[in-house]
């Protein structure tokens, strides 16, 4: 089953770019955005929206935060994004024009599914559902249901749900634009440009993997690590923390780079690695001077860059180029590397990958 991989995470990771070309596949032979990738209803239920909110926990959270960045930038629609245990249990006001929109791989986890029920008690009716698993208890409880198609996810850290989640997510914000008549035809094929050519960059990201393997005894003997990230590739900042803390047991926080002298500056010695997500985008001059920030202090840099970012190495500071910019669909291909570390990192320490102490795939308790 697992064929000439180690571990199924493993193999999950590798999996992505056959995940991501089945995710989009409608979308890709329709050559549009059309609601209808989202159910018969959909057209209707858009019609009506005037802002979102979106609910889930983990990992589904962060691609939550990232879905956020394009929400707003191209459907212009007012975003929130909320844990969804702590949803459920605060007061907070109803907007019956708000799109509820949950993320849940498994389609059954529990702090997601009340939720979901919190806000259709509150009247929130208009809800859709972006899940990988079929017929599962949330997409059952939604009006709308987008399926991801990552297949089954079986290693406990969530990989290919991930990147599967938000290339349905971009697909969300660029139908939404589009139904509010802020999609222009060029747009519209560029975006569908760059999801076709995601898979092959994908596939490029994953043939890092030797280069990320050394890079990984960096960190098998650390007791802890910091992500950076700045803008949309703040919450892929998050997501590699939250896949090597879960995978590795190494202690792993992320921060928007910008907030780094606001506190956790007074952590960075020579003994945390410090990891920056720092493609080519409009913040990139910005990371660079956190960067200095780092070193100033010997911290140890290990810098995901693309090609147009213009980093050399030197005493201190370790690049590896991912493949040229994407464009909107950069945190995607971000994800592969800080996956593939964390994974690296796992096996060097010999804890157990696909399943790790203390944690189930499917959280049906709270
Ligand atoms: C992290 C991870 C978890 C899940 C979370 C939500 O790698 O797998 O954080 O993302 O438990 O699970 P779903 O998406 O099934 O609702």
């Amino acid at each position: 089953e697992l064929g000439p991989y180690s571990h199924f995470m493993q193999k999950e990771i590798h999996e992505q770019p056959r995940a991501l070309t089945d995710t989009i596949e409608a979308l890709i032979d329709d050559n549009h955005f059309s609601p209808a990738l989202f159910g018969k209803a959909a057209a209707a239920v858009f019609e009506q929206v005037d802002s979102i909110l979106i609910l889930a926990a983990g990992t589904s959270y962060y691609a939550a935060l990232t879905a956020k960045y394009w929400l707003e930038s191209i459907a212009k629609l007012p975003t929130n994004v909320e844990i969804a245990s702590e949803y459920r249990y605060r007061e907070s006001v109803p907007n019956p024009r708000q799109l509820i929109v949950t993320i849940s791989q498994s389609g059954e986890t529990l702090d997601t599914m009340e939720a979901l029920k919190h806000a259709k008690a509150l009247g929130q009716h208009l809800t859709l559902a972006i899940c990988n698993v079929q017929e599962s208890a949330i997409p059952r409880a939604s009006e709308l249901v987008f399926y991801t198609r990552a297949g089954a996810e079986i290693g406990v850290a969530s990989t290919k749900a991930f990147t599967t989640q938000l290339v349905a997510l971009f697909t969300l914000a660029a139908t939404l634009a589009k139904q509010r008549g802020l999609l222009d035809k060029e747009t519209e094929q560029s975006h569908l440009g760059a999801l076709r050519q995601l898979a092959g960059s994908v596939q490029h990201a994953l043939n890092l993997e030797p280069q990320i393997r050394e890079w990984a005894k960096s960190f098998a003997n650390k007791q802890h690590a910091l992500f950076l990230g700045r803008g949309i590739h703040y919450p892929i900042a998050l997501e590699g923390a939250l896949k090597l803390k879960e995978i590795s047991y190494i202690h792993a926080e992320a921060y928007p780079a910008g907030e780094l002298k606001h506190g956790p500056l007074a952590l960075v010695d020579s003994a945390m690695p410090v990891v920056v997500i720092a493609p080519n985008d409009a913040l990139l001059e910005k990371v660079k001077s956190n960067m200095q920030e780092v070193k100033a202090r010997g911290g140890e840099l290990f810098v995901f860059a693309d090609a147009d970012s213009h980093f050399t190495e030197s005493e201190g500071v370790h690049v590896i180029r991912t493949p040229r910019h994407v464009g909107v669909l950069s945190p995607i291909l971000h994800t592969i590397p800080v996956q593939m570390l964390a994974y690296h990192a796992a096996l060097l320490k010999g804890t157990d990958v696909d399943k790790p102490r203390n944690l189930a795939k499917s959280v049906t308790v709270e």
